[in-house]
């Protein structure tokens, strides 16, 4: 997948809000801070297509790229940012059941786990209450520099493997860097397969 031509299509709280061209979306997910807006950057090749930050919690919309007028990417808040009010995190996890629940668009929702860590229980979950709910998804391993390769592969082994204490199947993942770009490829070579099957 050549991605020729991406743009913001436009925020928004609510699905019914979201753009009124509906297409096929991808959506990215995960912990706050984990990388979901820069690795959208670096899909796309652009600096500051999605907006991103040190401090958690900057995503608090429903964000939609249009990729190649064909597809959408999009970006949603992070989850389980202990930092801010109980108020804002409920109205943050009101946005991302409400398009998990209601996006009939969406194709597959890709969930980000920073590589450094072991298997935690909010992100588990997360995934437990995805494959309840019959939600196509599957994992992205973030910041991938900050490991070396033999040292990455390690961890992610480490990861699959506490995994598989919980499930009898591993979903399918992909290891990125939005620093190296380690990932890309794949990622959209996937994402390009899987539009051919809809
Ligand atoms: P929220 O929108 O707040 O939920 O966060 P997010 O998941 O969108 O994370 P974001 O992309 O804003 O990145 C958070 C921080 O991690 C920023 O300081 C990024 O520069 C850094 N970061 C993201 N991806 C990578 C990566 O692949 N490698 C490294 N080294 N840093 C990264
Ligand atoms: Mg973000």
């Amino acid at each position: 997948m050549i991605i020729s031509q991406a743009k913001f299509a436009g925020s928004s709280i609510r699905v019914s809000d979201k753009p009124a061209l509906k297409l096929p979306e991808f959506a990215f997910i995960g912990r706050s801070n984990v990388g979901k807006s820069s690795l959208i950057n670096m899909l796309c090749s652009q600096k500051k297509l999605a907006m991103t930050s040190s401090t958690p919690g900057k995503t608090k919309l429903i964000n939609h790229f249009l990729i190649n007028n064909q597809w959408y990417l999009v970006d949603l808040p992070g989850y389980g940012y202990a930092k801010i009010s109980k108020t804002e995190r409920e109205k943050l996890q009101a946005v991302i059941k409400d398009y998990l629940n209601h996006s009939e668009e969406m194709v597959m929702l890709f969930v980000l786990i920073d590589c450094r860590h072991d298997v935690q229980k909010i992100d588990l979950d997360f995934l437990n209450e995805l494959g309840e709910h019959n939600i196509p998804f599957a994992i992205i391993f973030t910041k991938g520099d900050k490991l070396g390769p033999v040292a990455l592969d390690k961890q992610i082994e480490k990861y699959g493997l506490q995994l598989s204490e919980y499930w009898e199947e591993l979903p399918l993942s992909f290891k990125s860097s939005s620093e190296t770009g380690l990932g890309r490829q794949e990622i959209l070579d996937y994402i390009e397969n899987v539009l051919t099957t809809l």
